[in-house]
């Protein structure tokens, strides 16, 4: 489809629809495309400087690259999304039907990393992305917040395509372990987290809910220098799922 072709409409309504995903960037396309993601359409206002660091960055994605993106002329590009992306490509692709329960019980036994209300879309992108590149099973996250928003999406650099990312009013129970990653728990320890272990992590400003922390079966805190009260949401997800990894070497 021409991006000239109402593509400023398309474009703003997909940010509100739960069926579709905003890909600002060229690295978001990059990393949907490599993990699957139906791209609906796609639109540059530069396609010969777009392929150029397509081969580049991402050899393997350069023919696909340049077969979906579309030339769109500057002034409409820039209207495409609030911020038009630096990098000269955006586009819009189909979201996955993803459902908790099938996260949830999935035969995965890689941890699925619960995000208690976060209040930045930015930290839910960096939190996916950690998860991706660490192997979990996928990303849940409750509040208001839809993870799949275009901010989020830019924050994980595309990569909510490599992994399930859903969303769920609260944390559900299930048959993994639950395991509260909270500052007050029992410093994190080689082996201390179970197989399968739904790992939850509280919102930026109040933390897990006293409710959710009376449902754990475990409460692991990442220690900390005294004086410090806490890390960065995201960095805190890293920080567990990485040292897992690490027990295994
Ligand atoms: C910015 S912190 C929230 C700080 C909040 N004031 C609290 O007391 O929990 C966001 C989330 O990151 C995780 N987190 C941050 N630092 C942590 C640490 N040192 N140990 C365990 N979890 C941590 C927790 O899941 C926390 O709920």
């Amino acid at each position: 489809m021409p991006a000239a072709d109402g593509a400023v409409e398309r474009f703003r309504a997909a940010r509100r629809d739960p069926e579709l995903v905003v890909l600002e960037g060229f690295h978001a396309l990059k990393h949907a495309l490599r993990f699957g993601a139906e791209i609906l359409e796609a639109a540059g206002p530069e396609p010969e400087t777009l392929q150029a660091l397509a081969r580049r960055l991402a050899p393997d994605m350069a023919e696909r690259i340049e077969e979906c993106v579309r030339p769109v002329d500057p002034e409409r590009f820039r209207r495409l999304a609030p911020v038009p992306p630096a990098t000269g490509v955006i586009a819009l692709a189909r979201r996955p039907a993803l459902r908790p329960e099938a996260l949830l019980y999935s035969d995965d036994t890689e941890p699925v990393v619960a995000l208690e209300r976060p209040a930045h879309l930015g930290n839910v992108g960096a939190a996916v992305r950690v998860a991706a590149a660490a192997g979990a099973a996928g990303v849940l996250s409750t509040g208001p917040h839809d993870p799949w928003q275009p901010e989020a999406v830019r924050g994980s650099a595309g990569l909510h395509f490599a992994l399930p990312v859903v969303r769920a009013d609260e944390i559900p129970a299930s048959d993994r372990p639950l395991v509260a990653i909270d500052p007050e728990g029992e410093p994190l320890r080689p082996g201390a987290l179970p197989p399968r272990a739904l790992l939850v992590f509280g919102s930026e400003r109040g933390g897990i809910d006293e409710a959710t922390l009376a449902r754990a079966d475990l409460r692991v805190g990442i220690p900390m220098r005294a004086g410090v009260s806490s890390l960065n949401l995201a960095t805190a997800v890293a920080v567990v799922l990485y040292s897992r990894l690490l027990d295994r070497s």
